[in-house]
């Protein structure tokens, strides 16, 4: 009897809904020859003692150290891999002169496909390292440049989504970086979803081409009715910009009178697979709209912190029915690591929520019940990306794929103050998401095969 091709034993967390986590302690998780969570198996089920009887001596059985436990894989859903590149520089300057004096000339360069290799194979093995087995990637304009970007994720065993960025807008964009008219704009992106979707054929976790319009401003009528378009002939993934700064979001209003999300959605870019980044001024009439159409919200809340100065109403959306994952928007955001992301989350809600600065007038003080909690900010980066990206990803239960990270509380350069043996799980996992490093990730597996591990 050998039906599984791997079984693993150990405790794990995983989110039961948005606000409750389920501790699994010391379960066995049978994983298949795709990469699929067969059967969750309690120490009180009868099978248990039937399957570890089976496969304990084997090799194709892992059982976790004392110290160690089972996340889902992170699941970043707004990246700019070119960005990698300027990672924690610039971010003292708007977004509007952050894009011209630095992202547009970085982003230029991956014309270049030696430079291109370089920073998107650092920047895809950085992400693994830090627990994340599934990016929605924004690549630069260049065809070539993306197709490696989704070459790379292949070969490195990453989920990656990646979109060819589309920027034909002649008057907004500079002329050394942008396409070269509205028509090569949309061929190019056919051709690229084309490559990627033949790419994809030879992964066993999975690559994707996503419809990209890098946001309304660096977009024609026609090439945004166009990728619309694009997006409904081939069922892709769409992502963009929405309503990120007061800028953005006020260009788009005086070219449409209207907002950024019933303007994309005019042209066919709001679908079930539409991821929207930011979305920092989006009113309840947008929301609704999301809602209906199954577009997700991506929260960022590093980055909205500098260029937006704000920070999203959770809560408030969740209660209204829109999809929420985490993104980390490297470089507007400058951390690689959605550890990072969901402790901001954390402190960014409880900035907005009402009464924190008593300094203020009792009406200026904030947004009553925006707190969210570390579960939440968990749900966020996990089951929340994998709902917005309509994906069996994100939950550690039977049918979804094995893509997880192995948290090791004992690592001598990066320990966690855990000294009590029975020591509450619910306070390892608050532990664990405050306090991890990527020294403290021991192993990342995507769709049942291991991609990443680390000794020191
Ligand atoms: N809006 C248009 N392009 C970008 C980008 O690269 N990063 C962010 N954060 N916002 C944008
Ligand atoms: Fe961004």
């Amino acid at each position: 009897m050998n039906k599984h091709t791997h079984i693993f034993q150990g405790t794990a967390f995983t989110s039961k809904s948005a606000k409750e986590v389920h501790i699994l302690k010391d379960y066995l998780f049978c994983v298949n020859a795709s990469g699929m969570i067969e059967q969750v198996v309690s120490p009180e089920d009868a099978d248990y003692q039937t399957l570890l009887d089976a496969y304990q001596d084997k090799e194709n059985f892992h059982r976790l150290a004392d110290g160690q436990y089972f996340l889902p894989g992170f699941i970043d859903l707004h990246v700019h891999a070119p960005q990698w590149a300027q990672s924690g520089t610039a971010l003292d300057i708007p977004l509007y002169d952050w894009l011209n004096t630095y992202t547009f000339p970085l982003e230029s360069k991956f014309s270049d496909l030696d430079f291109a290799q370089q920073v998107y194979q650092d920047v895809v093995s950085t992400l693994l390292a830090n627990g994340t087995t599934t990016a929605l990637y924004f690549a630069t304009v260049h065809k070539e440049a993306s197709i490696l970007l989704a070459e790379i994720c292949a070969n490195q065993g990453q989920r990656g989504l990646v979109g060819k960025v589309v920027m034909d807008h002649l008057e907004n964009n500079p002329e050394y970086y942008r396409d070269l008219d509205t028509q090569t704009a949309l061929v190019d992106t056919e051709d690229f979803i084309i490559a990627v979707k033949e790419l994809a054929k030879s992964t066993k976790q999975g690559v994707y081409p996503v419809v990209t319009p890098r946001f309304i401003p660096s977009c024609t009528d026609a090439s945004l009715q166009g990728l619309g378009e694009l997006a409904a002939k081939y069922d892709t993934y769409v992502q963009s910009h929405c309503s990120e700064s007061d800028w953005a979001h006020g260009y788009v209003q005086d070219r449409f009178n209207k907002n950024d999300a019933f303007a994309l959605n005019d042209f066919g870019l709001l679908r079930d697979k539409s991821v929207m980044a930011h979305c920092n001024f989006i009113n309840d009439d947008d929301a609704d709209l999301f809602a209906r159409t199954g577009t997700a919200v991506c929260h960022c809340p590093v980055s909205n912190a500098y260029f937006a100065n704000s920070v999203i109403p959770i809560a408030h959306l969740q209660a209204k029915n829109v999809e929420i994952g985490l993104g980390s928007d490297i470089s507007g955001g400058f951390s690689p690591s959605l550890f990072d992301n969901i402790r901001q989350a954390v402190i960014s809600s409880r900035m907005l929520e009402d009464g924190v600065n008593p300094a203020l007038p009792a009406e200026d003080r904030g947004v009553p019940n925006s707190r969210i909690t570390i579960n939440e900010a968990f749900y966020l980066a996990t089951a929340g990306g994998g709902e917005s990206l309509s994906l069996p990803i994100g939950r550690l239960e039977t049918n979804y794929v094995w893509d997880v990270q192995i948290i090791d509380t004992t690592v001598a350069t990066a320990k966690l103050p855990i000294y009590q043996a029975d020591e509450n799980l619910h306070d390892v996992f608050q532990k664990i998401l405050y306090l991890a490093r990527p020294e403290n990730i021991r192993e990342v597996w995507v769709q049942g095969k291991k991609v990443h591990s680390r000794t020191v």
